[in-house]
């Protein structure tokens, strides 16, 4: 069995993208439905269409705008992706994952991710911040997962532990500039699934036994591949509607509402984000 991508493959991507950029980017950052107006904020920006980069798949959810956005945010030069490649759009894990890979191999050393998120914890509303302490990786435990097959050991081992996936200086340094921007700011585990549709109330309620805070569609892939080439990682979730538990009730979760969400919290989370990298931005 050959692996989906080889090195070389990812290479060709990351020298594309050099060839394309005069920056150098430390920094890559993952925008989630809805939060792509976050990268409105990058100056100097160098813009990559998916489809330009070899090998990249390109976006289908309408709401995601499919490039990337290279530049300087809050003195920091990252790599933003606006919009990412999701499993429920028929991409394999090896191409969900893709862009991670070759962020690595631009020499990106800190990964951000984002997503937007149902919360499953009572105490959550809509318009929270999450910051994933850690995840619940339903569709890889059951072996759909971008480390199957055989391993590139450039970047990193067979058996990568995933007990330490979410940096804790990162964590707590997103809980300083919470404070700091009196900004408030929730810790929980993420239970990443399938979707691409919403869960029935009995899921939720399993989702909440099994100690999940939030469930959403993507990111614990894209964090698996980054702890496994050994990126930093913080992800925050935004929390764009409340998952509901109970049979027959007046409404029901829709991806509109989903994009309303992202309005409101694009400013809080871009606050957020700013201050995180201002910090970060002294290490390099
Ligand atoms: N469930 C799964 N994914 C989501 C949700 C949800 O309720 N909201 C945003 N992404």
């Amino acid at each position: 069995m050959q692996p989906e991508f080889t090195l070389e493959q990812y290479d060709e991507a990351a020298n594309f993208i050099r060839s394309r950029t005069r920056h150098q980017p430390v920094i890559g950052l993952v925008l989630g439905s809805g939060l792509g107006p976050l990268a409105g904020q990058i100056e100097q920006a160098t813009l990559i269409p998916y489809g330009e980069i070899p090998h990249f798949p390109i976006s289908t959810v309408a709401s995601h705008a499919g490039r990337l956005v290279i530049g300087m945010l809050s003195g920091v030069c990252v790599c933003a992706m606006q919009g990412r490649f999701h499993f429920y759009e028929g991409y394999s894990m090896g191409q969900v994952t893709l862009p991670i890979r070759v962020m690595a191999r631009l020499g990106i050393k800190t990964i951000i991710l984002t997503n937007a998120a149902g919360g499953v914890n009572p105490d959550f509303e809509v318009g929270d911040l999450m910051v994933m302490d850690d995840h619940i990786n339903f569709l890889g435990m059951a072996g759909q997962n971008p480390l199957m097959g055989p391993n590139l050991e450039t970047f990193g081992p067979r058996f990568p532990a995933m007990n330490r996936t979410y940096t804790r200086h990162l964590r707590q340094l997103a809980d300083a500039v919470a404070t700091e921007q009196a900004i408030p700011l929730r810790h929980g585990v993420y239970l990443g699934l399938s979707g691409p549709f919403f869960e029935t109330p009995a899921e939720i309620r399993m989702a909440r036994i099994l100690g999940a805070d939030a469930v959403g569609m993507s990111t614990v892939n894209e964090a698996l591949v980054a702890r496994h080439a050994e990126l930093e990682v913080l992800a925050i979730s935004t929390i764009t509607n409340r998952c509901i538990d109970v049979l027959d009730s007046d409404t029901e979760p829709t991806h509109e509402e989903v994009m309303e969400a992202g309005k409101v919290i694009v400013p809080r989370l871009t606050k957020l984000m700013l201050g995180l990298l201002e910090k970060l931005g002294k290490k390099f």
